[in-house]
């Protein structure tokens, strides 16, 4: 076996098992793009400051463009015994460009190699994921403009509390949404921060250009210590971690779509090209996508657990451990993107049921804050208000009837300071449209926040 770069201090091929138990082909080749780039930098760095000649850096990008041509086309042959993407792009320069193939890995490691590519990716996959979660922002903020007058009940314990209108939930997402982007950004900061140069662990003695290959590759910084920049994986931790929240986000949102599709509560209908039915029952229609997105959160708090744990017990630098960093942050990015994409085309395809959550919203009380706010504003102490309108309520349940249902006399049984005016404050747009601030649920405020909101969206 004299294919693998590192076969001379050995008299023994590896273990057949071996090989492939230490393998990362099968998941890393999907780094194939920002290896080549990578290398491609690392090269014409090599070229500027004289360690390979100008002819020589030019043979080694355009064989890694052919490479790259290679992959794309469907023709890399991988193979386990070449074990990750980097030897096998390496191998494949050198059969085509001959002897000068073998120059590129001068002053560099695989393993300031391989935190520069899982670096590239992660930020192209921030850079996607930010675009996503914009897109299923937009697509809020369209639909709490439509429902902007539509009226709900909010639940605290999931008990009828008081009226909200549908826009003003809704915008409550966009903000969670609207803090992972945030981030999401910030943390781009510190994804973005090139390990190249720092070689094995300890640098290199070549007198390589690591602001060039930073410039090159679009990185911020350049790593400032070697030893770290190889070994650390905090920057996958702290997005997967971004994501995690995210994907906790669209789960509460998900599990309020399913709720809400039950026929018990009626407040929407998800399209059909979004649910699927059941093999038995012919009745079914079941919320199978938010269903999925909930249950996919799993995996990315999943993602983040493997990770943290991988983490904790290395010694300084670089640890072979690090190669099972890979595997959760893909499928953490891929699963977020996913859920995004499938959420921003779902929400806008739904059917909002006004009448029911207006029905919904009449039953439970839901102005039963209002009324005691009324008696409030007449003159009496709160807590003696609640008190006044807690009879009342448990009255009108006797009754089997709404408070507004109450003839004015019996409420002034409860307490003279009730006049007539007291419909105003009963009725749910007289409770939604009094909470007029900032913040609140008036659809006046909820048309200023989308304002706002959209200049908070440009400005990301
Ligand atoms: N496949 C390896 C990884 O994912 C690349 C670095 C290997 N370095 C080493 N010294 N064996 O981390």
């Amino acid at each position: 076996e004299t294919s693998k770069p590192w076969t001379g201090r050995f008299t023994a091929p590896t273990d057949a098992f071996v090989e492939a138990f230490t393998a990362s082909i099968d998941f890393d080749k999907r780094l194939y793009a920002q290896d080549i780039r990578g290398s491609m930098a690392h090269a014409r760095m090599l070229g500027q400051v004289g360690v390979l000649s100008p002819q020589e850096a030019e043979q080694i990008t355009v064989g890694l463009a052919q490479v790259q041509a290679e992959i794309e086309a469907g023709q890399m042959r991988f193979q386990m015994s070449l074990e990750d993407i980097h030897m096998h792009v390496e191998t494949r320069l050198t059969e085509l460009i001959g002897d000068v193939g073998k120059k590129l890995h001068t002053g560099r490691s695989r393993n300031d190699q391989v935190a520069t590519d899982v670096r590239l990716y992660t930020r192209e996959s921030i850079d996607a994921i930010l675009a996503g979660i914009v897109r299923l922002e937009q697509a809020l903020l369209g639909l709490a403009e439509r429902e902007a007058d539509t009226i709900l009940p909010g639940f605290t314990h999931l008990q009828v509390a008081q009226p909200v209108t549908f826009g003003h939930h809704l915008l409550a997402y966009f903000e969670m949404l609207h803090r992972d982007a945030q981030r999401l950004v910030d943390t781009r900061r510190r994804v973005n921060v090139l390990p190249l140069g720092a070689a094995a662990l300890a640098g290199t003695t070549f007198p390589i250009d690591r602001e060039f290959v930073a410039r090159e590759l679009g990185f911020e910084a350049v790593a400032e210590n070697s030893l770290d920049a190889v070994s650390d994986r905090d920057f996958a931790i702290e997005t997967v971690f971004a994501l995690s929240l995210l994907m906790v986000h669209l789960s509460r949102f998900a599990e309020e779509l399913i709720l809400w599709s039950s026929p018990q509560f009626g407040f929407i209908e998800l399209s059909d090209s979004f649910c699927t039915g059941s093999s038995i029952m012919p009745q079914k229609k079941n919320p199978d996508v938010p269903e999925l997105v909930r249950g996919k959160s799993a995996r990315v708090i999943g993602a983040l657990q493997t990770l943290l744990v991988l983490m904790k017990g290395q010694p300084l630098a670089y640890n072979k451990d690090n190669q099972e960093d890979k595997e959760p942050l893909f499928d953490a990015l891929d699963t977020a993107r996913g859920s995004l994409k499938v959420f921003a085309e779902m929400l806008p395809e739904m059917t909002v049921r006004r009448e029911n959550m207006r029905a919904a919203a009449l039953k439970g009380f839901a102005t039963a804050t209002d009324l005691a706010d009324y008696l409030v504003r007449k003159g009496l102490p709160f807590r003696a208000a609640h008190e006044v309108v807690g009879k009342a309520v448990r009255h009108a349940i006797e009754a089997g009837c709404n408070l507004e249902d109450l003839p004015l006399e019996t409420l002034r049984g409860f307490s003279p300071l009730i006049e007539a005016d007291v419909q105003d404050v009963l009725t749910l747009e007289g409770s939604v449209n009094a909470r007029n601030h900032i913040g609140g649920t008036a659809p006046a405020q909820v048309r200023a926040a989308i304002d706002r909101a959209r200049q908070r969206l440009a400005g990301l």
